[in-house]
């Protein structure tokens, strides 16, 4: 076992330091790939992508990452490996933890990724999984940082935390989801409010708010979460963010949630409601008619396309901290 193996299975596995870090070294690397230039600090390493759930965004984002890196990406769906015909899981981490230099795994329960990486040798990235979407949440928040905060000056980037602090972020949808956990998380660590609108059966589970509180250099409270109507959401904020009614695995649940969610769709009308430099965030796919309405999905406000391309550029930076162990400084 390499005692140095760090994992990034939630927000709060890396210290603020570090995401402050992530995110300029991000943004340097999206920088890099407009000018053309080639950058190779993952030559030779090679990227293990597990995947129980299907995938385009983050299959696709995290393959041009590490190739275009210099390294290169194995994809295994489940459906293909001998998981499939019950091999133990931890049989499966610690065999493939042998041949790569880390594995991505979007998973179902918390408790796999937690078996699967406490059986790697190697980092384990959470890919997806029940109580979170980190990396979708890094390329999202990323996103707002490049949209709201102070331009670039040549190479040096605004830190991004204080972008982010004391941001208004209206979740409006399903508050118990995967997406709205990690907006939880991120509102804690990075210390701004979450305007959360939910139906009261989608609200967050009391034990799910009190794991993702997580209030880090001692500070003893930071960041909001206020449950409001959807309108109160919106009202001022700087984002709108939502994400489709009917995960994968819940189209048993289709009928229930979809009438539990009426009057919950992000129309013209709600995004009028906020800032008038506000964005749109979702981190797709999209069902437009349910979640958010066609006009808003591809309107002015929407920055959906960004914060899927930003998917490869915060994995880029990932992907260097987890296997390299530090962000390459001459490059
Ligand atoms: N947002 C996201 O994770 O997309 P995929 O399910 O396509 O990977």
């Amino acid at each position: 076992m390499n005692p140095t193996k760090r994992d990034f299975l939630r927000l709060a596995d890396l210290s603020l330091d570090e995401h402050r870090a992530l995110f300029a070294r991000a943004r340097t690397l999206k920088a890099a790939r407009s000018a053309a230039q080639v950058i190779t600090t993952l030559a030779g390493r090679s990227l293990l992508l597990l995947f129980e759930k299907s995938s385009t965004r983050t299959r696709v984002s995290f393959e041009a990452a590490i190739q275009q890196l210099g390294g290169s990406a194995i994809t295994l769906p489940m459906q293909d490996s001998q998981l499939a015909r019950g091999e133990p899981l931890e049989d499966t981490a610690r065999v493939v933890s042998r041949y790569v230099d880390a594995v991505m795994f979007r998973t179902h329960g918390d408790a796999r990724l937690e078996t699967f990486a406490n059986a790697s040798r190697v980092p384990v990235i959470n890919g997806l999984s029940d109580g979170g979407h980190p990396v979708q949440i890094l390329a999202d928040l990323l996103t707002v940082v490049e949209h709201l905060g102070p331009r670039a000056s040549g190479a040096t980037f605004p830190d991004s935390l204080e972008v982010l602090r004391g941001k208004q972020i209206a979740w409006i949808g399903d508050g118990a989801s995967n997406m709205a956990l990690s907006w939880i998380e991120a509102a804690h660590l990075f210390d701004f409010t979450l305007r959360l609108a939910a139906p009261p059966a989608y609200r967050p589970a009391a034990a799910d708010l009190s794991k993702l509180a997580k209030f880090p250099d001692g500070v003893t409270e930071r960041g909001r979460v206020l449950h409001c109507d959807a309108r109160e959401a919106a009202h001022g904020a700087d984002a709108v963010t939502t994400d489709v009614w009917i995960s994968m695995g819940q189209e048993k649940e289709a009928a229930a949630r979809k009438a539990s969610f009426d009057g919950y769709c992000v129309d013209a009308e709600l995004m009028a409601l906020a800032k008038k430099e506000a964005i749109f965030l979702h981190c797709l796919p999209a069902h437009r008619g349910e979640e958010v309405t066609a006009a808003v999905t591809d309107g002015p406000q929407s920055a959906i396309l960004d914060e899927a391309e930003n998917r490869m550029h915060v994995q880029k930076a990932l992907l260097e901290l987890m296997i390299l162990g530090a962000f390459p400084s001459n490059t």
